[in-house]
């Protein structure tokens, strides 16, 4: 048996602890991201469409995700040793591990769109990344929709 009184006391901590929770989840829920006002462009949404269809993510990895015969080609678009026709030409002709496609010069021009947006919304590996004793991570970003 409890002493008179208890149930109260725990009637309390929990509420004390569920208005914790509420607060803690809507803080984390309602926090506005830098992200937030990111968008792709319709002709990128359609190299998107592309890159999702034919499975480039089996092969090749964003921000580290994905399947690892091929590079990882977050950042591919800036790599200033390889140009927008380098590019679009491995897109169709097929190099060892990197199967053919049959893309029309609009739909290379749409997948180039894709990556050089998602390029433009930071780094991957972020090797300027400095991890802080508090265990947050500071990250070096780009700047997103630049117009
Ligand atoms: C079966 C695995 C595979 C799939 C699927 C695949 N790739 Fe590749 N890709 C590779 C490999 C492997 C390479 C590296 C080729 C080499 O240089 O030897 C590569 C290279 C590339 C490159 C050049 C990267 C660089 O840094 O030189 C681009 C661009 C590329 N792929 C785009 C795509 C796109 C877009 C798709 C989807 C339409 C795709 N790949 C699907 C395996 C794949």
């Amino acid at each position: 048996m409890r002493p008179a009184g208890m149930n109260k006391y725990y009637t309390g901590i929990f509420l004390i602890m569920m208005l914790i929770y509420v607060f803690y989840n809507k803080e984390i829920y309602t926090e506005k991201s830098d992200y937030d006002n990111f968008r792709l462009s319709e002709k990128a949404l359609k190299g998107e469409r592309l890159w999702l269809e034919n499975n480039c993510n089996a092969c090749h990895q964003l921000y580290g995700l994905g399947g690892y015969l091929g590079p990882d080609l977050t950042n591919v678009t800036s790599n200033a040793g390889k140009s927008s026709e380098y590019l679009k030409v491995m897109m169709i002709s097929g190099v060892r591990s990197m199967p053919k496609f049959e893309f029309s010069p609009l739909q290379q021009d749409q997948i180039l769109q894709f990556l050089k947006e998602v390029d433009k919304t930071g780094y991957y590996p972020n090797k300027k990344a400095v991890v802080n004793y508090s265990g947050w991570v500071q990250y070096q970003k780009k700047v997103i929709n630049e117009k």
